[in-house]
């Protein structure tokens, strides 16, 4: 008929120290308790646990035989508190219905279902028999069950079950909510051993008497803990906040509240790239809580092949503001984007990092954005998928290429603040021959950036785009040419600052319309896969090449020069420096310790083929990346004699002329019919 809802909980950081009056940092578990409304008597049914009340007539009669089990005496509770609430006592003609409950949440784990229970059932009565109630009466009659439940809660369970959200919880001040903070996705894991709040509350209490000055320093760093997790939350530092999990975690241990169990299921998480794992409530046994953006699935996975049962939950959020349960709603429904890019020719090259783990390039470059050498991707985040999974060119791929399309899908939902994704079905399409030096992974990494953003974000991506500098500093995290793509015509990459990792952006220095007369001639050598990529070989220049420091050093001023060169659109200017600037990169990585050699005999004959033009008067310069393919930059008048020149060259197979093109581009976002 019709159903009503209440959250769990889970405390990320705070439990036992609460007691001492440091604040609790809890969140509420969406989709705790389920309660659905049929016709019937007034009685609550739990299917799981194979029970039910006595229908309301006979829970009324002042003594009854059967309201023994705690869940009859509770709805008891709940029916008398609401009846001093309204003002007159609810009567079974005001409830000509049964409650069946459905638990979302493991029951006796510490995740408050028995308070989300008791918040559901409320507010069905309250439908049922339109009773109209305040929030403070939902509170008081759901407390009125959590008592007959756990004897004095402390009031925490309820009070998130019923606002949801994330909130601070102090001992005798109530929870105070904490507006402006994400949905997380969280992972749960079992120990498989019943938690033992009660056993542990009072170990703590010994401890403070044995060792008062151990215990006075824990609460106190707790009590900071929670701070900058609060402070974290609100930035959407998840690194700041996996830490302060499991600084906590430490300080439990500490306390005495922690156990084998949750030790091994701590470190199986964090082993399995869990930012923060920690027990939750009271300790002992029961769960644990990793916090693990973007390898939820590996970490519930790890546990499950060790034997701990797990499942993946969202915290916090408002489940009364559509805003945020929009939000939440992202990592449920199926969401799809569609964008292209163009690949881009570096004329002053990028080679070499100053930090691998960021991918920060070590030199600044500047690129041509190509028109028609375009990569399509599509990306497809589905909660029903079970894992990620890439097709290239239509072919299905795995191992590293997938690994690394995972890894960036993954990072930019970290850079985007959320708690996680679903996993993605990466369909892209390449209308030129993929990694043989034509720089494939520039429109691959950009289209897949501006693809992965419009479906982890949706509609929002079309409707207020962020700044394309801040997506070409993401780009260039999965691949440093592909940040250049991000801009159409002619663009800058800066040098990176190691550590720094939004310090290297790519800007435009001419719209494609600016300098539409440029051309850049491709004489493809091979179709062929080369046999050392960009990143290896540029990590192998930079570790063993005696070359590769005056390489570096000589960067800043060719591109210096060529910002100039390209500001006044002086080609024969600009192509004297893309040619010292690729023959320097060549000449650095061949003197690399093996030599890494992407020249080709026929990309030697094609330079030959481009000086010689020049001395026939024809406007045209060389480059070379880190393939074959011997390139011209010339202008729209030349470049029909510059292919011509190329295609005499043996071993060239076919030219292509390409033109200034456009950056990448958002074509469509959407919840696929
Ligand atoms: C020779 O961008 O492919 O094309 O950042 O390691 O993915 P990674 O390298 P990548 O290197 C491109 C090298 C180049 C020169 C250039 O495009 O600037």
């Amino acid at each position: 008929m019709w159903k009503t809802s209440a959250c769990g909980k889970v405390i990320l950081l705070g439990e036992h120290a609460v007691v001492y009056g440091v604040p609790a940092l809890c969140g509420a578990l969406q989709g705790g308790v389920e309660i659905e409304a049929i016709s019937g008597e007034g009685r609550l049914l739990v299917p799981e646990w194979d029970v039910a009340t006595p229908p309301l007539r006979d829970l009324l009669l002042p003594s009854h035989a059967d309201i023994s089990s705690s869940l009859a005496i509770a709805m008891k509770a709940i029916v008398e508190s609401l009846s001093v609430a309204i003002g007159r006592p609810l009567v079974p003609q005001d409830l000509p219905y049964d409650f069946v409950a459905r638990f979302a949440i493991p029951t006796g784990a510490g995740l408050g279902s028995s308070a989300a229970l008791s918040v559901a059932l409320v507010r069905a009565i309250d439908r049922a028999a339109e009773l109209g109630l305040s929030e403070s009466d939902v509170d008081g009659a759901a407390f009125a069950a959590e008592k007959v439940f756990h004897g004095s809660p402390s009031g925490l369970d309820h009070t998130v079950a019923q606002r949801g959200g994330f909130g601070l919880f102090r001992r005798g001040h109530g929870l105070s909510p904490l507006p402006d903070t994400p949905t997380l996705r969280l992972c749960i894991g079992h120990t498989g051993k019943a938690r033992d709040t009660k056993g542990r509350v009072a170990r703590v209490a010994e401890l403070c008497q044995e060792k008062p000055d151990l215990t006075a320093a824990c609460f106190a760093r707790i009590g900071v803990l929670v701070g900058e997790a609060v402070d974290a939350l609100r930035r959407r530092d998840f690194v700041a906040l996996g830490q302060a999990m499991n600084e906590n975690q430490a300080l439990l241990k500490l306390l005495e509240v922690s156990c084998p169990e949750i030790e091994q299921v701590c470190k199986l998480a964090l082993d399995a790239g869990a930012l923060g794992a920690k027990l939750t409530g009271g300790g002992g046994g029961g769960c644990v809580v990793a916090l693990a953006p973007g390898r939820e699935q590996t970490v519930l996975a790890v546990w499950q092949a060790a034997g701990y049962s797990s499942f993946l939950v969202e915290v916090g959020g408002d489940t009364r503001t559509p805003s945020t349960a929009a939000t939440a709603d992202r990592t449920r429904t199926v969401m799809h984007a569609v964008a292209s890019a163009n690949t881009n020719i570096a004329l002053c090259k990028y080679w070499g990092k100053c930090d691998p783990a960021l991918n920060l390039p070590a030199v600044p470059s500047l690129s041509l954005t190509l028109a028609g050498l375009t990569t399509h991707t599509e990306v497809r985040l589905d909660p029903s998928l079970q894992m990620d999974s890439l097709h290239l060119n239509d072919r299905e791929v795995s191992g590293e290429p997938l690994r690394k399309v995972s890894r960036h899908l993954d990072r930019l939902v970290r850079q985007l603040g959320l708690s996680g994704r679903p996993f993605a079905e990466v369909r892209s399409h390449n209308n030129f021959p993929t990694a043989a030096g034509l720089a494939s992974s520039a429109s691959a990494f950009a289209a897949l950036t501006v693809a992965g953003y419009g479906a982890l974000v949706g509609e929002r991506a079309l409707e207020q785009p962020l700044d394309r500098s801040l997506l070409s500093s993401w780009a260039r995290q999965g691949s440093g040419s592909a940040a250049r793509s991000l801009f159409g015509g002619l663009a800058v990459l800066g040098v990176g600052t190691p550590g720094q990792v939004d310090s290297a952006q790519a800007t435009q220095l001419l719209a494609p319309e600016e300098w539409s007369d440029l051309r850049l001639v491709i004489g493809v050598v091979s179709d062929e896969a080369k046999e050392t990529s960009s990143t290896d070989g540029m990590t192998l220049t930079a570790n063993t090449s005696p070359y590769f420091a005056p390489f570096v050093a000589a960067a800043p001023r060719d591109l210096l020069e060529a910002t100039a060169a390209v500001r006044g659109k002086d080609l024969a200017l600009l192509g004297r420096i893309a040619e010292r600037s690729a023959l320097r990169m060549h000449a650095s990585a061949m003197a690399a310790d093996p030599g890494v050699v992407y020249l080709r005999g026929s990309t030697i004959e094609g330079y030959h083929a481009i000086v010689r033009s020049r001395r026939e008067g024809i406007e045209a310069y060389f480059t070379c990346d880190a393939g074959p393919h011997p390139k011209a930059l010339t202008t729209a008048a030349h470049a029909e004699r510059v292919a011509a020149a190329l295609s005499s060259v043996p071993g060239v197979k076919r030219t292509i002329i390409a033109h200034p093109g456009e950056g990448a581009r958002l074509i469509s976002v959407g919840v696929p019919r």
